[in-house]
């Protein structure tokens, strides 16, 4: 005899579920009474769906041994089970729609009793905005409902089952089912009730459902308000005077709504039984000459993708988060970000109208895994799932239609292509004509208004900007924009800048959205941060989650800092000689009225003047160019440059006045390089050779120390710890470096000593650098001379062989024994490399070593500032000539190499130093390109000088 549970089924059932309430637009308040069951509610894990049955959602169960869960929360980050993290692998086998017995079920219960005011009339509903994965919910022992669709709010009617006190609410929660074939998203798979539970009084004649239509006429100024409600009622706007029927039609004078100058107008709608707010934006979206344009501009999408993430709560982020997220954005210049990949928390919105932020609002749909055996059964074409992608395009499109923000409905992510996905286009397109539909995995744009493309590397982008991309006719037609670009895996992206100048000069390239905006990293006892793979799983795709702009804490890293500069709506150009600046309005919409200009002149990296600049209030497009005051003094001999930045005048709602939102600096008089004049020789000694200041071995001819200052292990360094764009994503081939240089063996090199010479005024060491196994090497001669005072090095490197890789880093290493001050002029205040360097700004800067170090979650190379001139450490002045890459750890660079996680380095009594010639780009292979061939560092002859004296 075989028999099932039918109790149980519905997990596995492709419907949407049973009981749920039609959906609807959602709004945070009304002035119908609202009771947040969010809290402390009583939790019970069992290993399977089955292992205890429904007895605890009746009335006077006892849960007083059950354990106690933060609502809202997942339950493995609150003590109960693991999470598991993998990128498009299905945890699970794949026979949809069926899921494993080992299903990790959540029994939650909450008591609550009604609030006294709570009124005796009407009716109710729950309203849960975020259950994983699927769930079903009892009040007072009577099942309502179950549901799938895991960031999708669901509403259950309750108002006949509510009492005065001791109201049960149960619900049990499945980590697995047939909806987690359709959520296969690259992030931690989090079971739970990760957001808010409320009970809604519902009074007679409530609002139900309502559509605010607010269209903008560019040409006349004027704005049109309709709001449709299924109850029928009244809209008013005191600030443009409106009161009129629900239904009805009314165009008057507004000022629009955009990302830049985002205007809300508050207004109400007011039926019999309920008044709710509403925060209304005019603005109309359309295509227009193959071109998105809104209010009649097109516009240019500086944007990023965010995922939800805290790295203690997971995805149950509360308000303050999410404004913190949404104001990073804005004092880094970003104007656009996509919901990647499923709605948010619906307060993220509100947000986005509010600051001002475009958004692609993104359906929680995705059949990644599929791929793994060529789409066979998926989900998105099989007809049998309809029903279920349907629910969820209308759930995603009900709850956030009167957002003025949301530019594009996005179908899902990686679902393939099916018939699935165009009836959700369908269904959107006739919902909605107001907005356009995206979806990245149509190339061919049967059912999009857009043509949207991941990491394109930017030969390709160029092509589409020109038009040379062929495909099909329709999609000849459309704007362009990248939904995912530029990696921000570990030390990255590279290439940034190069991508923001094709997008600005082809009109037909609206921008993209850098993947992505955080780090997914799990705050660990020992780890630091975990990642994939941390918490034992099967299959896992290790740090892949830690691919963000800021880091798990939500600090900024290297990479915001850069793609701050790359975007910045001011162009600021100079000529230094002239005694000009160019000002080029770079906004879409706003003019410079908001922005305060403020000029400054350094010598040798410090200011010595500054004062503010009078620009003229551009408009979008213009140009405007500036007279900058005399330069003051004379500083002859000295390097001297202009700094121009663009502030915020006033405090606005995102940034305090004089934030930075622009800046540019050019040089005046050029830097005199260090010279040494060779006038002392070396004098071999015993045991030791000394020439000026410094003391070598006399067998190896290496450096002991200088002034005093001892100096070890000075040599040759190529060897990087491999960043994770060096490394590469597995599918990729040719290019990963990382791979290419560890099998070369360019992390071991030998250096072997050929000669030690001593001349009249010079020490000369010959070596050859090379990997066991290997023909390649580097020639490599260090040349020391010294007017007594100074030491100066000059490296000389002759590649030998058949280089057919660049080299990771050129320069030379050396450890010191007491440092940790460090003063540098050049590059700063953050880390530089190559194809990421925008942002480095020159001037005086000081830190401590640790301060150098940037956090990356996996740890790798990191650091780097550039364009050095000077710097001090450890009580040595070094000189370049030319500048250099200037790097220091209390580690060394085969410790770095080594480590997984932060907690992994333990600072030793050495600090490591890099002088470097040379860094090799950073790019994007972690899953785009690597960096363009004008960032390779390629294996050729090089020289290169450093001066060292003791620190003054
Ligand atoms: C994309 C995908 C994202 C993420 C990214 C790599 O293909 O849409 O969800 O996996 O690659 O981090």
């Amino acid at each position: 005899m075989s028999f099932r549970t039918t109790a149980v089924d519905y997990v596995e059932d492709v419907s949407p579920g049973s009981g749920a309430l039609p959906p609807r637009a959602w709004y945070a308040a009304s002035d119908a009474k609202a009771l947040s069951l969010n809290g402390s509610w009583r939790l019970r894990v069992s290993a399977t769906i089955d292992a205890e049955d429904d007895s605890f959602a009746e009335e006077g169960y006892d849960a007083g041994d059950w354990a106690e869960v933060q609502v809202p929360g997942h339950w493995v980050l609150q003590g109960h089970g693991s999470p598991i993290y993998t990128n498009h692998l299905y945890p699970f086998p794949v026979d949809p729609p069926h899921v494993p017995t080992e299903n990790p079920t959540g029994d939650h219960l909450r008591v609550f009793d009604l609030p006294e005011a709570w009124p005796a009339d009407g009716g109710a509903v729950v309203r849960f905005d975020g259950v994983e994965s699927c769930a079903r919910v009892w009040l007072n022992g009577t099942d309502i409902g179950e549901f799938k669709g895991s960031r999708l709010p669901h509403e259950f009617a309750v108002g006949h089952l509510l009492k005065p006190k001791g109201n049960v609410l149960a619900v049990r929660v499945h980590q697995w089912s047939a909806g987690s074939y359709l959520e296969d998203q690259d992030q931690w798979w989090l079971p739970g009730i990760f957001r808010d539970v409320t009970l809604l009084h519902r009074p007679a004649g409530s609002v139900l459902d309502f559509f605010v239509h607010a269209g903008y006429d560019h040409v006349t100024g004027e704005g049109t308000l309709r709001v449709d409600s299924d109850v029928d009622g009244r809209v008013t706007v005191p600030a443009l005077d409106i009161d009129v029927a629900t239904g009805e039609s009314v165009t008057v004078a507004v000022e629009p709504w955009n990302a830049e100058t985002p205007r809300l107008y508050d207004g109400e709608l007011v039926t019999e039984g309920e008044r709710v707010p509403l925060r209304i934006g005019f603005r109309t979206i359309v295509l227009e000459d193959g071109l998105l344009k809104v209010n009649g501009k097109a516009i240019l999408f500086k944007g990023v993708n965010r995922h939800e993430w805290h790295p203690e709560k997971g995805r149950a982020l509360d308000l303050e988060t999410m404004r913190e997220d949404v104001l990073l954005m804005k004092r880094h210049n970003l104007n656009a970000v996509r919901t990647s990949h499923y709605p948010p928390h619906p307060a993220f919105l509100d947000l986005c109208d509010e600051y001002g932020l475009w958004v692609i609002d993104e359906c929680d749909l995705e059949t990644h895994g599929f791929t793994e055996q060529d789409w066979r059964d998926n989900p998105v074409d099989d007809d049998r799932w309809t029903p279920a992608l349907l629910d969820r395009a209308a759930r995603m499109v009900e709850r956030d239609k009167n957002h003025p923000s949301i530019v594009f409905w996005s179908l899902g992510n990686e679902a393939g292509t099916g018939r699935g996905l165009t009836a959700m286009a369908e269904w959107i397109h006739g919902r909605d004509s107001s907005r356009l539909v995206h979806y990245e995995g149509d190339w061919n744009c049967r059912d999009t208004d857009v043509y949207s493309r991941m990491y394109a590397n930017h030969a390709e982008v160029e092509q589409i900007g020109k038009e040379l991309d062929g495909g099909t006719h329709k999609r000849r037609e459309l704007p362009f924009i990248q939904c995912e670009y530029a990696h921000a895996m570990g030390n990255g992206p590279g290439g940034l800048a190069d991508y923001q100048e094709l997008f600005e000069k082809h009109d037909r390239l609206q921008g993209g959205f850098i993947w992505e905006w955080i780090d997914h990293g799990i705050t660990h006892p020992e780890l630091g941060y975990a990642y994939g793979g941390d918490f034992g799983e099967e299959l896992h795709d290790g740090n892949f989650v830690c691919d963000g702009l800021i880091f798990p804490d939500r600090t900024p890293s290297p990479g915001l800092v850069e793609y701050k500069k790359v975007i910045e709506p001011v162009r600021i150009e100079g000529d230094g000689a002239d005694g000009t600046v160019r000002v080029t309005n770079k906004y879409d919409f706003a003019d410079l009225s908001a922005l305060a200009f403020e000029w400054s002149y350094q010598v040798e990296g410090e200011t010595v003047e500054s004062g503010s600049l009078s620009v003229p209030a551009l408009k979008p497009g213009e140009t405007a160019d500036v007279k900058l005051p005399e330069p003051p003094a004379d500083h002859r001999g000295a390097e001297t440059q202009w700094t121009v930045r663009a502030l915020l005048a006033q405090d606005t709602s995102w940034g305090p006045a004089g934030h930075v939102v622009a800046w540019g600096q050019f040089p005046v008089a050029a830097r005199p390089l260090p010279s040494v004049a060779p006038t002392e020789g070396p004098v071999r000694g015993e045991g030791q050779i000394t020439l000026g200041p410094a003391a070598f071995d006399a067998r190896t001819g290496a450096l002991r120390s200088v002034g005093g200052v001892p100096v070890e292990g000075m040599r040759l360094d190529v060897w990087r710890a491999t960043t994770d764009n060096d490394d590469g994503a597995e599918w990729q081939t040719d290019t990963r470096y990382g791979v290419l240089w560890r099998a070369l063996g360019l992390h071991r090199m030998q250096h072997r000593l050929d000669a030690v010479e001593l001349s009249d005024d010079a020490l000369t060491v010959r070596t050859r650098v090379s990997p066991a196994a290997r023909e390649v090497g580097l020639a490599t001669v260090y040349r020391w001379t010294s007017d007594g005072d100074r030491l100066k090095l000059t490296v000389s490197v002759a590649p030998e062989g058949d280089w057919t890789v660049p080299l990771p880093r050129l320069g030379i290493r050396f450890g010191l024994a007491e440092a940790d001050a460090v003063r540098w002029f050049g590059g700063g205040p953050g880390e530089a490399y190559p194809d990421s360097r925008l942002a480095s700004t020159v001037g005086r800067w000081q830190s401590t070593v640790d301060g150098l170090q940037t956090p990356y979650v996996r740890p790798q190379e990191n650091g780097a500032r550039a364009d050095v001139r000077w710097a001090e450490i450890g009580g040595l002045r070094i000189e370049g000539d030319p500048e250099f890459w200037f790097t220091a750890r209390r580690w060394t660079t085969e410790q770095l190499d080594a480590a997984t996680h932060l907690t992994d380095l333990t600072p030793g009594e050495t600090v490591w130093v890099n002088l470097d010639h040379g860094q090799h780009g950073l790019g994007s292979q972690s899953c785009g390109p690597g960096p363009l061939p004008q960032y390779h560092l390629k294996a050729e002859p090089a020289q290169f000088s450093f001066v060292f004296s003791t620190a003054r």
